[in-house]
């Protein structure tokens, strides 16, 4: 069976857009595979910073790329995220682990390296696709596109419940300072910044819960199947 055999569905867009539930649900509504390339860009910021490496070092990273031991498994809420066999699902939900992967993410040579580490998870009967260029740059053959978006307040709200919920502190104001200063830094960057796919659904979820959302992208799927 080759690539195109299996479905694709990607969901690009901001933090905080429901990008990350939405994709959970359709992904377990289809019995798909999901992939979240956010965690991918995290672990590796986690991996540079740990090994005291300068984010803004391309070649450096680009070595890490090298010995990139990560693997994903599936806990009872939140997937579970492993760096050098290392549990590091909660160091990595933090906002500095959001911002380093946003600072690594500038990289072109380090994004072109990691297409091959998402695309792996590529595999029967289809995935689901997390992340800000799925559509236009790691599956622009993908099946089914949706971007979504959000007002930077509503999505800095959602990320503060996220967070207080896992049991972490925040604070809103911040949150939606550094949100906005990580937007400006994903929208601009020159290798594959966050845009929608010319042939996106884009959906606005900033008056929609969550499912109404997933309900939108699924009847979509199912009428255009
Ligand atoms: O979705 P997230 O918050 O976990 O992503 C963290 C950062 O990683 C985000 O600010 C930009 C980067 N990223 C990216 O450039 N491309 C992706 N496909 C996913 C994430």
């Amino acid at each position: 069976m080759n690539d195109q055999d299996v479905i694709v569905v990607t969901i690009d867009g901001p933090g905080g857009s429901g990008k990350g539930s939405l994709a959970l649900n359709v992904a377990s509504a289809l019995g798909f595979h999901l992939l979240d390339s956010g965690a991918i860009y995290r672990l590796l910021a986690l991996k540079a910073m740990r090994t005291g490496i300068d984010l803004d070092d391309e070649e450096a990273l680009l070595v890490l790329l090298d010995d990139f031991d990560i693997r994903f498994a599936t806990g009872d809420e939140l997937a579970i995220a492993f760096l050098d066999n290392e549990d590091v699902s909660a160091e990595l939900r933090t906002e500095k682990a959001g911002d380093a992967a946003s600072r690594v993410a500038r990289h072109g040579r380090v994004r072109a390296g990691l297409l091959a580490v998402q695309r792996a998870f590529c595999q029967p009967p289809g995935l689901v696709a997390d992340g800000r260029d799925m559509g236009t740059a790691v599956f622009p053959e993908a099946r089914f596109k949706f971007f979504l978006c959000a007002s930077v307040e509503i999505r800095a709200q959602r990320r503060y419940k996220q967070l207080i919920n896992m049991g972490l502190s925040a604070n809103i104001a911040d949150l939606q300072a550094d949100m906005s200063e990580r937007d400006e830094r994903d929208l601009n960057r020159e290798a594959s910044p966050l845009l929608p796919a010319e042939d996106a659904l884009v959906v606005d979820s900033s008056l929609l819960n969550l499912e109404q959302v997933t309900e939108l992208v699924l009847s979509h799927i199912r009428n255009n199947g």
